[in-house]
C-alpha cells in the first residue's frame, strides 16, 4: 500500500442539526495530486479546516503527516484559505519571505527563495511592488507563491483557480505540477472540474457533506456508461441487440448538419467495445454518416454521481 500523508477517519461536522460534513473516510497519498470537487456548500472548506485543526470534528479521527493534530507539523504545511488576503503595506518578495520564514526557513534562503518562484512563475517584475497596488488575480498568485514557498510536504490550496486568468490558471497548474513532481503532495479544492481533470491523480467527490466518490480519475468515469453519436438513415433497432447497450436516445430527428440522417445517442456500458458496435452497423448495413465515440468528462461524471445519489436519497 502507498504510503499516506492525511488519512481521515469517519469524519463528522455538525453545526446544531445540520451536519456539514457526514462521515467521510479518506487516504491520501504521498506525492498525489489530490482533488476535493464538489457543489457550493458541498463541504470541502470544512472538511480542509478540519484537516488544519482549525475547527474540531464532531466525531471522527484525522492523521497528518503522523501527528494527530497539523498544529504538530505547522512547517511541513502549506495552506491557501478560501477567504484570500495579504498584507497590502508590503512589498510582494518581502511577503513571500516572510511566510517562509513563519514556516521555518532561514532570512537569506528565503529571500533567495522568493525572488526565484517570483520569476519562475512570471511575477518578477511586481517583486519590488506593494500588494496592494496588485490586481485581485495577481494577488491571489502571490497569496499561493507565499504559501508554498518554504516547499511543505502537503500543500493544502482552498480554491485556487477562483479568480484567476485562464493564462494564470495555467501557471498554477504548473505550480502544482512541479511541486507533485518534486514529491510534495498537493490536495485542492474547485468545483471547476477541468482543472481536476488535468491535474488529479485522485478526486474525492463530495456532495451535501456525504462522499460520493474516492478513487483515480479514471476509476471515477468507469463508473457512468460512455456514449457514441451515430447519424443515418438507416433503422438501428438491431444495435439494441448488442448486450451491454443501456439506452438509444433519438437527439434530432433533422439534424442541421447537412447531412439527412438521424442523430442517436448510444449509452453503452464499460466493457462494451465500441469497436463492436462500428462493426455491426456494417454488418447489418447501416450506413453511417457520423460514428463519434466520447469518453465522458469528469462533468458528466459528476452530474451522474450526484443527480444518482440525489435520486437515492430522494426514493428513501
Ligand atoms: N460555522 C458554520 N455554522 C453553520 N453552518 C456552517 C458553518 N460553516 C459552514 N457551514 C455550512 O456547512 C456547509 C458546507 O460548507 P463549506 O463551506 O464546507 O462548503 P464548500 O464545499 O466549501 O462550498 P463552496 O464551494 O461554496 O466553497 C454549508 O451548508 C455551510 O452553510
Ligand atoms: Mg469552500
Amino acid at each position: 500500500m502507498q504510503e499516506s500523508v492525511l488519512s481521515l477517519s469517519h469524519v463528522v461536522k455538525q453545526y446544531g442539526d445540520f451536519t456539514a460534513v457526514n462521515d467521510i473516510s479518506l487516504n491520501i497519498p504521498k506525492g498525489s495530486i489530490y482533488g476535493f470537487l464538489g457543489p457550493n456548500g458541498a463541504g470541502k472548506t470544512t472538511t480542509i479546516r478540519m484537516i488544519l485543526d482549525i475547527i474540531k470534528p464532531t466525531r471522527g479521527e484525522i492523521t497528518i503527516l503522523g501527528h494527530s493534530s497539523a498544529l504538530d507539523v505547522r512547517t511541513g504545511i502549506g495552506y491557501l484559505p478560501e477567504e484570500k488576503g495579504l498584507y497590502k503595506k508590503m512589498k510582494v518578495w518581502a511577503i513571500i519571505q516572510y511566510f517562509a520564514m513563519l514556516k521555518g526557513m532561514e532570512k537569506k534562503a528565503a529571500k533567495q527563495r522568493a525572488w526565484t518562484v517570483l520569476e519562475k512563475y512570471g511575477l518578477k517584475d511586481f517583486a519590488e511592488a506593494k500588494v496592494e497596488t496588485l490586481s485581485k488575480g495577481l494577488g491571489q498568485k502571490v497569496q499561493v507563491l507565499s504559501a508554498v514557498a518554504h516547499a511543505p510536504e502537503l500543500v493544502i490550496l482552498d480554491e485556487p483557480f477562483s479568480g484567476l486568468d485562464p493564462v494564470n490558471q495555467g501557471v498554477l497548474e504548473e505550480l502544482i505540477r512541479d511541486m507533485a513532481a518534486a514529491g510534495q503532495t498537493v490536495i485542492f479544492s474547485t468545483h471547476v472540474m477541468q482543472h481536476a481533470e488535468r491535474l488529479c491523480d485522485q478526486i474525492l467527490l463530495i456532495a451535501k457533506g456525504r462522499k460520493i466518490f474516492d478513487g483515480s480519475v479514471a476509476q471515477a468515469k468507469a463508473t457512468i456508461p460512455r456514449r457514441i453519436l451515430i447519424e443515418t438513415n438507416s433503422d438501428i433497432s438491431s444495435l439494441r441487440d448488442i448486450d451491454g447497450i443501456r439506452e438509444i436516445l433519438i437527439l434530432a430527428a433533422n439534424p442541421v448538419t447537412g447531412n439527412a440522417g438521424q442523430l442517436w445517442q448510444l449509452q453503452i456500458q464499460q466493457q462494451v467495445n465500441p469497436q463492436l458496435i462500428l462493426k455491426t452497423c456494417f454488418d447489418k448495413g447501416i450506413a453511417l454518416s457520423r460514428f463519434e465515440f466520447t469518453e465522458p468528462s469528469l462533468h458528466d461524471v459528476f452530474v451522474h454521481l450526484v443527480g444518482d445519489d440525489a435520486r437515492e436519497r430522494a426514493a428513501r
